[in-house]
């Protein structure tokens, strides 16, 4: 239905194979469980907002239980051709080298999930996933294994820097997720006027010199390599006009206790992260899949941007902190254009 967002309750994977037509969907982003081992049980805002509950967000622990099991073997089997071989090998190969434990687990619950998405994609479409250093490695490769022999492509890996949390002696901070960018064809979206940030002039440029040009206006001067004829080639950079971002973010900020858009939900991401990644690679009217949506960052920022979206989390507790969230941010006539599905 036109104009008509969705949210699921549910486990995504019946969600993303039942309920999401084949090749519908323009940008999804995942915040998926990194395989932290951790339980998230935190305070935060009630279904109500009213008050303040104490509830089990989600867990992040994995082990090699029947669950795991059936996942794996369902991935080997290969029923109803959801896999490509290459994922296939993947899985069967990292068995050997990771043993049949928790990792082993997760990866085979992504790689389900990952095909999904896959499916569920246009052509044109692109998936974000986020996820820190603990197994991005192997997140990898099991999106390279889906996306790249069926004509898609890695495209960026986004380094999200941040400094809030513990401080470690005994090893450099670990302050920064990753985010990978992968198009399920060569034809994609990337809007690079949506994301153009401010340039950063003097050191913190890595390079060139700054200077001021007649009419006042400020630019960094960058030396290139000699020509045939030995004249050596410049580039101006002029700091009014911003430049489209790297790869690296270190301007977006963490969620702070302060954050006017803090909903108290553990792993909330900031809005502002969602709304470079939406701007890039989608456009209004666009439909925008997060499936984990959690607090409903991903919402929020379809919403302020005129994309259709499709949340789905397990959680209930997180359906009703999402509707809460919109009513909030939006007002209540927002919630008219939300269907609620719970399987
Ligand atoms: C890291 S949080 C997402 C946080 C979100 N990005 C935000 O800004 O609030 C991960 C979410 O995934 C949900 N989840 C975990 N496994 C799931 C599954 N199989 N299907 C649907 N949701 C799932 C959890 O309930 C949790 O809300």
């Amino acid at each position: 239905m036109p104009g008509q967002n969705l949210l699921f309750r549910g486990d995504n994977i019946e969600v993303l194979r039942n309920h999401i037509p084949p090749s519908t969907v323009d940008l999804c982003y995942i915040d998926p469980p990194f395989h932290s081992r951790r339980n998230y049980n935190q305070i935060y805002n009630n279904a109500a907002g009213n008050g303040r509950s104490r509830a089990r967000a989600f867990s992040d622990t994995w082990s090699w239980d029947d669950a795991a099991r059936e996942g794996y073997d369902e991935i080997l089997a290969n029923a109803g051709a959801r896999y490509h071989a290459r994922t296939i090998d993947l899985i069967r190969g990292l068995e050997p080298v990771l043993g049949r434990g928790s990792l082993l687990a997760y990866l085979a619950a992504m790689a389900r999930r990952i095909a999904a998405i896959h499916h569920v994609l246009k052509p044109t479409g692109s998936l974000f996933l986020h996820c820190d250093p603990v197994a991005s490695h192997y997140l990898k490769l099991l999106l390279d294994s889906t996306f790249c022999p069926r004509g898609g492509d890695f495209r960026n890996e986004i380094v999200w820097c941040y400094s809030h949390g513990g401080k470690s002696s005994r090893w450099f901070g670990r302050k920064h997720d990753v985010i990978f960018f992968y198009s399920k064809s060569a034809k994609y979206q990337f809007d690079p006027a949506a994301v153009r940030v401010a340039m950063r002039s003097g050191k913190e440029s890595f390079g060139g010199r700054l200077e001021t040009g007649a009419d006042g206006r400020k630019y960094r001067l960058v030396y290139g390599t000699r020509n045939a004829r030995g004249e050596t080639r410049y580039y101006k950079y002029y700091l009014d006009e911003g430049k489209v971002a790297e790869d690296w973010w270190t301007d977006i900020n963490s969620i702070q206790a302060s954050s006017a858009e803090r909903r108290g939900y553990p792993t909330q991401k900031p809005e502002a992260l969602l709304e470079r990644i939406i701007g890039a690679c989608s456009r209004p009217g666009d439909t925008v899949l997060d499936a984990y949506c959690g607090s409903g960052t991903s919402m929020v920022a379809a919403e302020r941007h005129q994309r259709a979206w499709i949340g789905i989390d397990l959680a209930p507790q997180s359906i009703a902190l999402v509707l809460e969230r919109m009513k909030d941010t939006f007002g209540p006539e927002v919630l008219k254009r939300i269907t609620v599905a719970g399987l």
